[in-house]
């Protein structure tokens, strides 16, 4: 037993002179009253608590460096690990979100470039990810599903904090996976199928099941950063109609706010949101308008003012509001980790506080992940800490979900008397996000590697657990010829959640934008998706009752079928309509896999031949 005697600060900051009588597997002080150095105020023990002996030169173990960023770890170096062995599978596959095929690819060993590194799981704002790589994005869910002829089973891995699985090989008995968290605890659940819907339902159980979507927005939705002013969304509105376009939902990026200050307008761009929304509203259709966790600091600002006021924000090492740098330049972030700052959260959305907003416009959570331009890989530090004095390395990859959560509280609450079902799309997710809403797989590009890559990744995100998701249609970023524009919304009308969105710099491609014969295409490909709302929205109702995907691999319901182990070019909707999205210019024909052999029969939905 060693022995060393520190001063600390306990949680109600009496200073106290404790004895360390030992040290635990994470190296943290043990004192004599049984309390460990993780009961203490960090920032104040980590000047204090002194490593374990022998231990003091761990380079680090107590801080490290990254860039021009430090990460102090007062409670000292952590990890928990575990190797799991999926016996018998063909292949596995999950821990979205990794722009990259379904069944996931071996890592490290001999391997070299990209995948000598593990699958990274840490919610991140990325910039113009890169495709084919294990480097982690924006969502995380640490359910890893194995499957073969005989069995669909499941590992959860229930730590929220930076994580790292590396995959074996496939092909021998069985697969071998390690995981590592940075921190946190064991927390494993295992998922015994054994057959995918199964484990589908099993995994419901465990998380939730998606809330029934409203109707509106599993149809088709209108974005673009930005409709500058209320004219040109509302000459956006009228084209649609003018050319009897089907369209429900017209968006509203960060622009429309004044100064990023949201829950506010532009004064002058968007003086009468309330007129706008009625108009728009009259047809039946509904706005969104974009709300994302930073609060840019401005004591003229309400939001800021109460927030600050009542100390809901989390906060750095030293204990002052935590600052960085987003959107609307410096800026605190709320702590939706605690309760009663998510009800605060939820109570902005109220029509009496949330001025120009009316019961048809939803919202829609960015930069959750979240997103700090200043901080070490465009996130916040991990020495932060939230109200509870935990730090932000243990709750990372929960930010985004509690935000989404609070936002859809949010909604459900401005009309308590009216049974109204919110919409809220987030893009940083964990398990159980399905909960509250829908996301996308974020800043994509106009580029037919993208779109070909958002079948395996939304496979993916609904195979553990969040049916309602989405890849910008055209792509994010750069201009999409017609041809791939047209091939986008044919791929997007079949994916569960349909957007198109596009960055400030690309070229206006409303439907109409490149005449004909692309808008007669584009709206061929929308109707299809209104032909199918009923369709779409039975999946839906079926997801929220039993957790089953709306997309599906086919091997959830052809087990034995081998051959759809690996394919992800192609998906079942449901169990019944097979779909093969084109991927590739110039292409004339595809030729698509139909599983079931012979006894099955399949019908082309376009000549129900
Ligand atoms: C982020 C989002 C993108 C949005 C932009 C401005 O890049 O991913 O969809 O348009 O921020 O809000």
């Amino acid at each position: 037993m060693k022995s060393a005697a520190a001063t600390v600060t306990t949680k109600d900051e009496t200073k106290s002179t404790k004895k360390i009588v030992d040290y635990d597997e994470h190296g943290r002080a043990i004192y004599e009253d049984g309390t460990t150095s993780a009961d203490e105020v960090p920032a104040e023990a980590v000047e204090t608590a002194p490593p374990p002996p022998g231990d003091e030169d761990c380079d680090g173990c107590w801080e490290e460096n990254f860039q021009s960023h430090v990460d102090t770890k007062p409670l000292g170096p952590s990890s928990v690990g575990m190797d799991l062995n999926f016996h018998g599978a063909a292949y596995v596959y999950g821990i979205p979100e990794h722009a990259t095929q379904m069944a996931l690819k071996p890592t490290g060993g001999s391997r070299t470039g990209d995948w000598a590194e593990p699958y990274r799981l840490y919610t991140l704002d990325v910039f113009e990810y890169e495709l084919d790589v294990p480097m982690a994005l924006y969502g995380d869910i640490p359910l890893m599903i194995g499957h073969d002829a005989k069995k669909t089973v499941g590992a959860f891995w229930h730590n929220p904090s930076e994580l790292f699985v590396d995959v074996g090989e496939s092909g021998g008995s069985q697969i071998d996976t390690h995981w590592i968290s940075e921190s946190g605890i064991v927390d494993l659940m295992l998922l015994s199928g054994p057959t995918a819907l199964d484990l589908f339902e099993q995994w419901g159980t465990l998380t939730g099941t998606t809330a029934l979507p409203p109707l509106f927005s599993i149809a088709y939705h209108q974005c673009r950063w930005n409709y500058n002013d209320e004219a040109d969304a509302l000459a956006v509105h009228g084209k649609f109609e003018e050319l009897d376009f089907p369209y429900d939902v017209l968006w509203l990026d960060i622009e429309h706010t004044d100064g990023k200050r949201y829950f506010t307008w532009d004064k002058h761009n968007f003086p009468e949101p309330k007129k706008m929304i009625d108009t728009i509203a009259a047809t039946g259709r509904k706005m969104v308008t974009i709300v994302d966790p930073h609060i840019k600091i401005d004591s003229g600002y309400h939001v800021h003012k109460e927030a600050s006021a009542k100390g809901y924000y989390i906060k750095n090492k030293d204990g002052n509001d935590f600052d960085g740098w987003c959107w609307p330049g410096s800026s605190s972030y709320l702590d939706y980790t605690t309760e009663k700052v998510r009800d605060w959260w939820a109570s902005q959305f109220d029509y009496d506080k949330y001025i120009g907003s009316t019961d048809a416009l939803y919202t829609w959570n960015d930069m959750n992940e979240p997103s700090v331009f200043n901080g070490p890989e465009v996130s916040m530090q991990k020495d932060c800490k939230n109200l509870d004095g935990v730090e932000h390395r243990e709750w990372h990859n929960l930010y985004g979900m509690y935000q989404h959560r609070a936002t859809a509280e949010g909604l459900i609450k401005r009309n308590a008397d009216q049974n109204d079902r919110p919409f809220v799309l987030s893009r940083s997710f964990y398990a159980g996000s399905q909960k509250w809403g829908a996301i996308w797989t974020g800043d994509n590009k106009a580029d037919w590697s993208h779109l070909a890559i958002s079948t395996p990744m939304l496979l993916t995100i609904g195979m553990t657990g969040l049916p309602f998701s989405g890849a910008d249609v055209g792509g994010f970023f750069g201009n999409p010829d017609s041809e791939l524009l047209i091939r986008w919304y044919q791929a997007g009308s079949l994916q569960p959640f349909f957007r198109a969105h596009a960055h400030h710099d690309a070229k206006r491609r409303e439907p109409w934008v490149m005449g004909e014969p692309t808008l007669t295409h584009l709206r061929r490909a929308v109707l299809q998706r209104y032909q199918l709302l009923p369709f779409y929205y039975t999946l839906y109702h079926t997801a929220s009752l039993v957790a089953y995907p709306v997309i599906r691999p086919l091997w959830a319901h052809y087990p034995a079928d081998t051959e759809t182990f690996a394919l992800d070019d192609q998906f079942l909707a449901g169990e019944d309509l097979l779909v093969k999205p084109v991927t590739a210019p110039g292409t004339t024909s595809v030729s698509v896999y139909l599983p079931g052999g012979k006894s099955q029969q399949w019908y082309d939905v376009s000549t129900t031949e």
